[in-house]
C-alpha cells in the first residue's frame, strides 16, 4: 500500500512509498552553490508528503554538469549552505537523499566542449549540445572515483540521510556500463563486470566514507534500449553486484540522451493494457525481482493510485517515483494517500509547440522556486523562451565563477 512505511537496510526509515524522484533543477545561486530558490522549492515538494525525498543531480566535479544551473559540491562546495537544503528537503518528516553525479559526455558544449568519457565516443543524438569527448586515463577514473566517496560525506556532513549516486541516463557511470561508449581495454571496460567497476568502486568509497547507517542508492538503467548497448541480462548481474555491495536502495530507469526512455517511455512499449504501459520499466524490474531481493524504487510513468498499488504488490516494486506529476501537483502524494485524488492531471498533453513539453516542466519548478504555485496554463512557448533566457544567465554565470 502506498502509505505504508518502509524500513530501508541500512535503518532509515521512509514514512511512505511515494518518492520524489531526482529533477534537475537548474537554480542553483553564482558560484553553483544551493540558494534561497532551491530552498523554497525542496519546502514544498516536502510539504507535499513524499516518504522520500531525491534532490537533482548534484555534480562531483566542478567541469562537468548536467546544466550550468546545477549544484557542485567538490572540494569548493559550500556545505553550510547545502545544509539549508537538506532541512529544507526533511521538513516534511521524510528523509532525503541527494542524489550525486558527474555527467561525462551528456556535458554541454558550453560547459565543456572536450568532456571526460570512458572512450572518445560522441554522442550520435540530433542534437549539436554536446563536446567531443576525451578518454580518460585511469587514473582520472580513479579521482572520480574518490570524488564521489568525497561528495558523499559532504552531504552526510550537510545531514542528508544518503545518496544516490546516478549511473542512469548516459551520464558518467552510466555511459562506462554501456558497450557503445565504453570501448576500454583496462580494468574499466571490457566484460560487465569491468564496466561496472566504477559504480562498484564508488559505492565502496562511499561505504567507507559514510559508514553503515548511511543510505546508499543507485538509479540503474534497466537497459538503454540501444542495440548493442547497456542490456536487462548486464542489468540483472551489476544489480546483483550492487545488493552484494550493500546498496540499499536500487532505482530502476531507462534509456539516455540518446534513446529517452526515462522520459518517453521503452521505444518497443506494446503493451497491452493501459495499468501496464503506465508504469515503464516495471516489468524489466519483476524480472531483476528473480535474481535479487534488494529494496527496489521504479520510476517512469506512474500517473494513478491503481498503477502504483499494482506495483507495489507485484512485488518489483517496493518504493514508486514520481517525477513529472510532482511539478504540476507538489502535493500530489499526500492527496493520494488522504484518498482524495487517484490520479495525477494530465496537463502535459495540452502542451504546445510540443517540442517545448520539458521547458515547460522547468517552469513550473522555476515558479515554485520562486514561493508560487505551478501554472498549467503556462504556454509551451512561453515556458521554452523564459528557460532559454535562465540557461544563457546560468551559463554566463557559470563561466564568470
Ligand atoms: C524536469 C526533469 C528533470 C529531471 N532530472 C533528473 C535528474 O537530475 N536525475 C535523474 O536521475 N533523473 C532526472 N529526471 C528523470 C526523473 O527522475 C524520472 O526518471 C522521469 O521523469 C520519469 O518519471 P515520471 O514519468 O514520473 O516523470 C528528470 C525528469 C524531469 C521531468
Amino acid at each position: 500500500m502506498i502509505e505504508s512505511p518502509y524500513e530501508l537496510p541500512c535503518g532509515v526509515v521512509l514514512p511512505n512509498r511515494l518518492a520524489n524522484a531526482a529533477m534537475t533543477e537548474r537554480i542553483a545561486e553564482p558560484g553553483n552553490h544551493a540558494g534561497a530558490r532551491l530552498i523554497r522549492l525542496y519546502r514544498t515538494w516536502a510539504e507535499g508528503g513524499c516518504g522520500l525525498q531525491i534532490t537533482g543531480n548534484i555534480q562531483v566535479e566542478r567541469r562537468h554538469l548536467e546544466a550550468a544551473g546545477n549544484v557542485i559540491l567538490d572540494e569548493a562546495g559550500d556545505v553550510a549552505r547545502l545544509a539549508h537544503l537538506a532541512e529544507a528537503a526533511k521538513a516534511g518528516g521524510a528523509p532525503a537523499f541527494a542524489q550525486i553525479s558527474h555527467a561525462g559526455r551528456q556535458t554541454p558544449v558550453g560547459v565543456n566542449p572536450a568532456p571526460h568519457a570512458p572512450s572518445a565516443v560522441k554522442l550520435t543524438e540530433a542534437g549539436v549540445g554536446h563536446g567531443d569527448p576525451v578518454e580518460m586515463s585511469a587514473e582520472q577514473v580513479e579521482a572520480v572515483i574518490v570524488a564521489f566517496g568525497a561528495t558523499a560525506a559532504r552531504c552526510q556532513a550537510a545531514g542528508f540521510d544518503g545518496i544516490q549516486i546516478h549511473s542512469a541516463h548516459g551520464y558518467l557511470l552510466s555511459s562506462f556500463l554501456n558497450p557503445l561508449a565504453n570501448l576500454r581495454t583496462d580494468r574499466f571496460g571490457g566484460s560487465a563486470e569491468a564496466r561496472a567497476r566504477p559504480l562498484l568502486e564508488a559505492v565502496a568509497a562511499i561505504r567507507a566514507a559514510c559508514g553503515a547507517g548511511f543510505a546508499i542508492s543507485v538509479k540503474l538503467n534497466a537497459a538503454d534500449f540501444l542495440k548493442g548497448g547497456f542490456d536487462l541480462p548486464d542489468c540483472v548481474r551489476v544489480a546483483g553486484w550492487l545488493e552484494t555491495a550493500g546498496v540499499d536502495l536500487l532505482e530502476v530507469s531507462g534509456g539516455n540522451y540518446e534513446q529517452p526512455a526515462m522520459i518517453r517511455g521503452r521505444p518497443d512499449d506494446r503493451r497491452e493494457s493501459t495499468i501496464a504501459r503506465e508504469a515503464f520499466f516495471l516489468d524489466y524490474a519483476a524480472e531483476l525481482r528473480r535474481s535479487v531481493s534488494l529494496p527496489m524504487m521504479v520510476t517512469g510513468g506512474f500517473r494513478t493510485r491503481e498503477g502504483m498499488e499494482a506495483a507495489l504488490a507485484s512485488g518489483a516494486a517496493d518504493v514508486i517515483g514520481l517525477g513529472r506529476p510532482l511539478c504540476l501537483e507538489p502535493d500530489l502524494p499526500a492527496r493520494l494517500i488522504a484518498g482524495e485524488t487517484d490520479r495525477a492531471i494530465d496537463a502535459e498533453k495540452d502542451v504546445t509547440p510540443r517540442g517545448a513539453v520539458m521547458a515547460w516542466y522547468y517552469e513550473q519548478i522555476f515558479r515554485m522556486s520562486e514561493g508560487l504555485a505551478p501554472d498549467p496554463s503556462i504556454t509551451g512557448a512561453e515556458a521554452r523562451e523564459r528557460f532559454v533566457a535562465r540557461e544563457a544567465a546560468n551559463l554566463e554565470a557559470y563561466r564568470a565563477a
